[in-house]
């Protein structure tokens, strides 16, 4: 990001884009693990640590996925409204983006990305009570006899009806940009697929 024109908002639209891809495929990248945003039934906010598994650049829409018994799938459901929000050391660059999230269970999408991943992390969705349960003993959740190691792909596919893909399409970017010569800051606004940009006080 260091080599780009601070000033340009189409070189800080296009950096952003870029670094949301790669954060997909590097694990180190900071952009890999944002917090995601959303609100309860009691209209107030929930935040959690999620892994960023998708960026589309053409559609601008961010993909994650969970088990579909969590509790913010119910909630998703009742208010799409959501929001991400990443930082970065190294680029010294905050995102906050605003986005309107559509669940993917036991469709198409789901099916194909389910057909992708690993034995290991479809253990993930295999939990006996759905996640957020109260337990009487500190647990995964996850039957004894598969303690310590991967399910076979029989096992596994007991997971696929949890399997949730997230899609968060992207509403609003707002780039932050700390330099200690100057902070600068941008609101990037996507309608249709058209950008707008308009610089803020930081
Ligand atoms: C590094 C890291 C990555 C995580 N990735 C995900 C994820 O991709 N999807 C997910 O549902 N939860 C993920 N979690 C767990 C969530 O942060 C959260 O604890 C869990 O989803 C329960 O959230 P909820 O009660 O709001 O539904 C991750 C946690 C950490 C620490």
């Amino acid at each position: 990001m260091s080599t780009f024109s601070k000033e340009n908002p189409k070189e800080i639209y296009e950096s952003i884009k870029r670094n949301l891809s790669r954060a997909v495929k590097d694990r180190k990248h900071s952009f890999h693990t944002p917090v995601f945003s959303n609100i309860n039934d009691k209209n107030t906010i929930e935040s959690r640590v999620v892994v960023l598994r998708k960026f589309d650049s053409k559609d601008m829409v961010l993909n994650f996925h969970t088990d579909f018994r969590s509790p913010k799938v119910a909630d998703i459901k009742r208010n799409k409204n959501s929001l991400f929000v990443f930082y970065d050391y190294k680029l010294k660059v905050q995102l906050r983006i605003k986005t309107i999230s559509n669940l993917n269970n036991q469709n198409s999408l789901a099916e194909e990305v389910w057909g992708k991943t690993k034995l290991f992390s479809r253990k993930c969705y295999l939990t006996e009570k759905p996640p957020s349960s109260i337990t009487n003993v500190p647990e995964d959740g996850i039957d004894k006899s598969l303690q310590g190691k991967e399910p076979n792909k029989e096992e596994s596919e007991k997971g696929y009806k949890n399997f949730t893909v997230i899609q968060n399409k992207i509403e609003e970017i707002d780039w932050l940009y700390l330099e200690a010569s100057g902070h600068r800051r941008l609101k990037i606004t996507i309608k249709e697929n058209i950008e707008n940009f308009e610089w803020l006080i930081p």
